[in-house]
């Protein structure tokens, strides 16, 4: 076992290695088919064995799970779907001995409608100092019958939700049952602090701000406009996005954070564009980091992620924060689906029979090439579970099992994120395909899962599982983490060639072979690909050249 003391001088947070748990689907110790703290436990070797430095759970607190745990009814406690605060303790206790940090998912933008608090302010009257906690405003036309302005949920439909008899509305941006919450209001700040001291002080290493440029809205709760408003792949910008009040959130935080020693904070603040707003949020007396988004959601291609890194290289350099790497997450329909599109990389709401079905081959021989770009590029990398077994999304669940409120609240229009939700495969030949004890499993898992299996992937150096074991050994022997990317001239455009400290990679988005120049290969995302052959496409190579290419100049 490691120890968490290191002799490196960079905070561990700069190029922490991170693995995305979303509990209900990682393992499930109980039988009931809803993945536990337990079921993590027992697979901390595996993470350990995987080579990443920490993890980071997505909400497990007490809530009636109408969107997945993020509509939290008590922040200070463990939902008994996934156990107790004792078995928290343990897992925190065990994690930290195999030497893995553990980060736990803050969601400070809304509550559960079922939290003491909202209910507080339900059965306050109009006025009093309970409502002041959430929005909750007069609706508009002659008996109150209109919401109080025009916004829209991002999960469908109005944002505003009418109390029952009453004149009065409530704001919430994501669904009906996540109510936002009035961050003017200082007893909010105030109660925070203490959510926050309640987990540092148990001894977790971080935490990631959901909803993170959501919090603070514009004076007054305008109209959306065209003058006021972008709402596009891109970009959200509008009266409830990224107002500057928020940044004063995330400084009293840092404060409070900087009083324990070495933790991170991480925002998820989604579509902030430009550029230099999203380096607001990770300025030096704020959060540390900020989930690079825009890497996520390229479209494949050597232009697309060439551009994007070097926008995020300089602009997060500009104050010296480390660039936080992504390329799947329990929002996102998973890389090896979308890199299978006829347009790779596109970024459906969901798949299902009813839409286009992936290539899964070349989807993962796609994922396998670009998971070696995003392996040597300095910074934090957060993986998503599963994605180190090339899994691709359930992309034919019946709707009758869907459980994502997007599918619901949108009617239906926006088929949800379930679909990359699915429990994990760790063994093959095992009921639930090893996920549970029993043969549950709370969304359905497709037949084909059983050829990702991690137990067939362990014996198997070829496999993806084994790829990601590697590159992630030669990422920390080499500290490519803390280290620099530099480019090389690159014989077509469709190629990049790029190195970082001694490892060299070439990857091929296109489907001619390329030529490899001489060196020794350390590693590859494909079988086959030996000194002095040709790479093929759609497929990478880490190479330890004899000579180095030209630089870019
Ligand atoms: C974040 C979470 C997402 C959740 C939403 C509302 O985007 O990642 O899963 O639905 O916030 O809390």
């Amino acid at each position: 076992m490691t120890l968490l003391t290191t002799q490196r001088t960079a905070p561990w947070w700069r190029d922490n290695l991170c693995y995305e748990i979303f509990p209900r689907s990682f393992a499930d110790s109980n039988g009931d088919g809803v993945g536990d703290f337990k079921g993590i436990t027992a697979h901390l070797k595996y993470l350990a064995n995987l080579g990443i430095n920490s993890i980071w759970l997505t909400p497990f607190y007490p809530s009636p799970q109408a969107d997945a745990g993020y509509d939290v009814s008590d922040y200070c406690d463990v939902d008994p779907v996934f156990g107790t605060l004792d078995d928290f303790d343990i897992l925190l206790k065990e994690a930290h001995a195999y030497g893995i940090r553990v980060i736990i998912d803050l969601v400070p933008n809304h509550t559960s409608d079922q939290h003491p608090w909202f209910k507080r302010a339900l059965a306050a009257a109009p006025g009093s100092a309970e409502r002041e906690w959430y929005h909750f405003r007069d609706g508009l036309g002659e008996n109150n019958e209109l919401p109080p302005n025009n916004w829209t949920s991002l999960f469908g439909g109005s944002a505003w939700k009418r109390v029952p008899g009453e004149k009065q509305w409530y704001l919430h941006l994501f669904s009906t049952h996540q109510i936002d919450l009035n961050w003017d209001n200082p007893a909010v700040r105030d109660a925070f602090d203490d959510i926050l001291k309640f987990w540092l002080d148990r001894g977790v290493d971080g935490l990631r701000i959901d909803a993170a440029n959501n919090l603070v809205k514009a004076a007054g709760l305008p109209d959306v406009t065209p003058e006021n408003s972008t709402m596009t792949d891109q970009q959200y910008r509008g009266p409830m996005f990224d107002q500057d009040g928020v940044h004063d959130i995330y400084r009293r935080w840092r404060k409070l954070v900087n009083t324990y020693d070495d933790r991170v904070m991480v925002a998820e603040a989604f579509h902030v564009q430009p550029i230099s707003r999203l380096v607001n949020y990770v300025r030096s007396d704020e959060l540390q980091q900020a989930f690079n988004f825009d890497y996520q959601l390229s479209q494949w291609g050597a232009t697309n992620y060439r551009a994007i890194i070097d926008k995020y290289l300089t602009n997060m350099g500009t104050v010296n924060a480390p660039c936080s790497w992504v390329t799947s997450s329990h929002d996102q329909v998973r890389i090896a689906t979308r890199l299978g599109l006829t347009t790779p990389g596109a970024t459906p709401m969901g798949l299902d029979s009813t839409t286009e079905q992936p290539n899964e081959q070349l989807g993962l021989d796609r994922a396998r090439a670009l998971i070696m770009l995003t392996m040597i590029l300095p910074g934090a990398l957060y993986l998503y579970q599963g994605e180190e077994l090339g899994l691709p999304n359930h992309t034919t669940m019946e709707p009758r099992f869907r459980q994502d409120p997007r599918f619901f609240d949108s009617n239906g229009t926006m088929i949800g994120r379930d679909g990359q939700r699915i429990p994990m495969p760790w063994k093959a030949k095992a009921p639930a395909f090893g996920f549970s004890p029993s043969d549950k499993s709370w969304l359905p898992q497709p037949d084909s899962y059983a050829g990702y299996a991690a137990d067939l992937q362990e014996k198997d150096k070829h496999s993806t599982l084994s790829l990601y074991r590697r590159l992630i050994a030669l990422r920390t022997q080499n500290a490519l983490g803390t280290g620099s990317l530099q480019w090389f001239d690159s014989p077509r455009n469709d190629v990049l060639v790029a190195r970082n400290g001694s490892v060299c990679i070439y990857i091929n988005f296109g489907y001619a072979p390329l030529d490899l120049p001489a060196g020794r290969v350390i590693a590859q995302s494909r079988p086959g690909i030996d000194k002095g052959t040709q790479l093929p496409g759609n497929s990478a190579v880490w190479l330890a050249l004899d000579e180095m290419p030209h630089t870019q100049a």
